[in-house]
């Protein structure tokens, strides 16, 4: 809870800091832990499901691990037509995930998305903030091979 204290002292006497100490707390934690919620509200003497309410509003915060790279692969119209379910498929296969799981040794999180915005590249996924687009399968399993190595 070290680097916990360390973050709530940063902000003591601030106005409007939730928001700020979520943010540190997950870059820190990676997600934001339950216990740590509790412990922020009791600090910050708000209740806790105003933290925990601000937490799940956001779709920038985390309650449970995510992996070091989030997978997502565009099911939209145009990626659809092109075969995302392919690759979507493939990737199932890959990381033995299905849509919104996480690997236990935490390297990759798979999500789908209604659009990724770049259409003219159908099928598109990202790996964090990385595009990668028209995809095949054996695209899609030469660059998470990139990934798995890192
Ligand atoms: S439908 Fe896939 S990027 Fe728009």
């Amino acid at each position: 809870m070290d680097k916990l204290d360390e973050i709530l002292s940063k902000y003591k006497d601030t106005k409007g800091a939730l928001i700020p100490i979520l943010q540190e707390v997950q870059e820190g934690f990676g997600y934001l832990p339950k216990d740590v919620m509790v412990r922020i509200a009791k600090d910050l003497k708000i209740p806790v499901s105003r933290v925990y309410g601000v937490a799940t509003f956001y779709a920038q915060f985390y309650l449970a691990p995510y992996g070091k790279y989030t997978i997502r692969v565009c099911r939209g119209t145009a990626c659809h037509i092109q075969g995302a379910k392919k690759v979507l498929s493939a990737i199932k296969n890959i990381t033995g995930l299905e849509e919104g799981e996480t690997s236990q040794d935490l390297r990759f999180t798979l999500e789908t998305v209604s659009c990724l915005g770049a259409c003219a590249l159908a099928p598109i996924m990202m790996i964090n903030k990385d595009y990668f687009g028209k995809m095949t399968p054996q695209k899609a399993a030469t660059i998470l091979r990139r990934y798995r190595e890192e």
